[in-house]
């Protein structure tokens, strides 16, 4: 499987690392855009450098390279995930302003009919965010919010995005080994 992988700035580019982490390790092929905004946020929240995202991703992107593999509907993909997606990058994808690589290959999967998996992260949401959220959805999006979960023992933050990761997993039929799913009472 190969998928697009974009980090945008929103609070919790940590989730965008960790995913990356996973599908390295689930053996799918990775093409990684970050976002100027995501690396401010990746220095504010975390010890962490664009390189190290980097360095686990098959493929990196410049966002300003409206060149790349990636801004083409002939590079064949599974899909793409947007984690975390920020308000903005949510109000280009469903206006169709493309003005930098990622929001362009989330176009490009919107045209082509490729599985497009948002991470939104805001809180609260205004009723532009979830107007924004609804044309995302009704354009054939999977919305897939880091919502708390507190089934299944997911007692820490990393359990919480175990969680979401096993989520995004789930939407391209995939099984992830750090996520339980829920077998009834
Ligand atoms: C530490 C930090 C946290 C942020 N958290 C959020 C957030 O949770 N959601 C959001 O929509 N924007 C958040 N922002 C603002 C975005 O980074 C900003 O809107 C930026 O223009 C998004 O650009 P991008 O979508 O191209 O990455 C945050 C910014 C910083 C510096």
């Amino acid at each position: 499987m190969r998928l697009i992988v974009g980090i945008s700035g929103a609070s919790g580019v940590v989730m965008g690392y960790a995913l990356l982490k996973a599908f390295r390790e689930a053996g799918v092929e990775t093409h990684l855009v970050v976002t100027e905004a995501a690396e401010k946020t990746l220095a504010c929240e975390t010890s962490l450098r664009a390189e190290d995202l980097k360095g686990l991703a098959d493929a990196f992107y410049d966002p300003r390279d409206m060149a790349a593999r990636i801004a083409s509907g002939s590079f064949a993909s599974d899909g793409m995930i947007v984690i975390p997606c920020s308000m903005k990058t949510l109000a280009g994808i469903v206006s169709g302003y493309a003005d930098n690589l990622m929001l362009r290959a989330a176009d490009v999967c919107l045209k082509e009919g490729r599985k497009l998996v948002l991470v939104p992260r805001e809180t609260p949401l205004s009723l532009v965010h979830l107007r924004n959220l609804k044309a995302a959805a009704e354009v054939g999006c999977a919305i897939v919010p880091p919502m708390l979960t507190f089934y299944g023992g997911a007692d820490t933050v990393g359990k919480q995005i175990d969680h979401i990761i096993g989520k995004i997993f789930l939407q391209f039929g995939l099984a992830y080994k750090n996520s339980t799913s829920w077998n009834g009472v």
